[in-house]
């Protein structure tokens, strides 16, 4: 009889968590829209067309010359307007690639995206 009840109790509480489980995660903020799509597209091809990953990294992995980029975006010392400094004019060792302003808008877009997947990224 003990072994029924807890092999029910288990076996419940295995249902209510599987059921749990597959449920959390998959409605997701970090979906662009289709416009958006597009322009975080275009993001990661200049990302990838200048080689921004020798220099800096996302989640961890690429160049240590340049800082991290996953949380720049939602960084409070650096943010949209500094990322925007930065790409425009360059820095000290940051080149400067000479962006126009819709490069620009959307190596942010792409930025911004990375920077909203990074939800467990964030609490390190
Ligand atoms: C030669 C190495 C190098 C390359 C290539 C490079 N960066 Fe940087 N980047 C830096 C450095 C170093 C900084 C910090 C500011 C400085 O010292 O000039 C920086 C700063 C930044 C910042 C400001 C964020 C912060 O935390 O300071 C952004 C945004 C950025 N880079 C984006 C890019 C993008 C996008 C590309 C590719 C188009 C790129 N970088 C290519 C070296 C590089």
């Amino acid at each position: 009889m003990v072994k029924i009840l807890a092999f029910i109790t288990l076996f419940t509480s295995y249902l209510i968590y599987s059921g749990f489980v597959y449920s959390i995660g998959t409605e997701s903020t970090v979906i662009p829209n289709k416009e958006e799509q597009l322009t975080v597209t275009k993001g990661k091809a200049l990302y990838e067309k200048y080689n921004c990953v020798s220099c800096h990294q996302l989640y961890g992995l690429g160049g240590y010359l340049g800082p991290e980029l996953t949380t720049a975006y939602s960084d409070p010392q650096r943010g949209e307007l500094f990322m925007k400094a930065l790409l425009q004019a360059g820095g000290r060792r940051m080149p400067n690639f000479h962006f126009n302003e819709n490069e620009i808008s959307a190596i942010i877009t792409y930025l911004k995206y990375v920077d909203a997947t990074a939800v467990s990224y964030k609490k390190k």
